[in-house]
């Protein structure tokens, strides 16, 4: 009898050893794709509808949207941090982040310090001013005129080029929006999705927008130079662009049909 027990027993370790082996050398061959390392995603959620705090402080938009699907199918977890836009480019060069999505549109500028994925969203400058204004139309009529814009973003490159602008610059969209309202500037160059999108929920009273996509943008999901990420990032917005998940997002935060993206920037 007892020595039943005994075969037992050591039978029932010898079994949990080998499951406990198996289980370890699972964990040591993970690859950085397989999906347990958390990808420290950095975002500047004042830009809506890309990223915004609801009222519970949670982040949500379309960049979001967008990433939480691409960590899905490519089976990466994302880990998001929030950081001022000004400071996102600095920080990928320092990775001290994997990746950040913000609305950040692909320039040749900022691909010698930094990579982008493929084009993720077909966006574009406008000029918004207070809507009493008749005399701001277009790009001609902003020389010498007080312009608002985001610091390092592109609507402040752009407003580099504008003749006799006095140009300020805000940390954030909201700043400048009231600051416009205020009198303070007679127009902002930014986003034109970002724009249209808060005069048309409410959160922008007294602004329009002349002008609307003024230059030809694409956002792209930025990281440091050779990430090991950005192929499986990429592979993961193909999948959403072909299985419909990326046209379901779109349809959610602009109410349309998303236009045709280009392959490459
Ligand atoms: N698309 C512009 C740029 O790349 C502005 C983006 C601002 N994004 C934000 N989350 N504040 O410069």
């Amino acid at each position: 009898m007892k020595w039943k027990w005994r075969q037992l027993i050591l039978g029932l370790s010898c079994l949990l050893l080998v499951i406990a082996c198996n289980g370890l050398s699972h964990t040591s061959t993970i690859s950085p794709n397989s999906g347990l390392k958390a990808l420290k995603v950095a975002t500047d959620p004042t830009f809506v509808p890309f990223e915004m705090k609801n009222v519970n402080s949670n982040l949500e938009g379309f960049d979001i949207d967008l990433m939480n699907a691409i960590a899905k199918v490519t089976g990466l977890t994302v880990q998001w941090e929030s950081l001022p836009f000004d400071g996102m480019i600095s920080t990928l060069q320092a990775k001290t982040v994997d990746a950040a999505i913000s609305g950040i549109t692909i320039t040749a500028e900022r691909q010698k310090t930094i990579s982008f994925t493929r084009p993720y969203f077909k966006a574009g400058l406008a000029i918004a001013v207070r809507e009493s204004n008749q005399d701001i139309q277009d790009f001609n009529s902003l020389q010498g005129k007080k312009i608002g814009v985001q610091i390092g973003s592109t609507g402040a490159d752009f407003a580099k080029t504008i003749p006799n602008a006095k140009i300020s610059t805000y940390n954030s969209g909201p700043d400048f929006f009231q600051d416009l309202l205020n009198g303070n500037v007679d127009a902002v160059v930014s986003d034109a999705f970002a724009t249209l999108y808060a005069i048309k929920n409410g959160n922008l009273k007294g602004i329009k927008v002349v002008a609307n996509l003024l230059t030809e943008e694409f956002y792209g999901i930025a990281t440091p130079q050779d990430s090991p990420y950005i192929e499986s990032i990429n592979k993961g917005i193909a999948t959403l662009l072909s299985n419909g998940t990326y046209q379901q997002i779109y349809q959610k935060w602009f109410n349309t049909h998303p236009p045709a993206l280009p392959e490459k920037f």
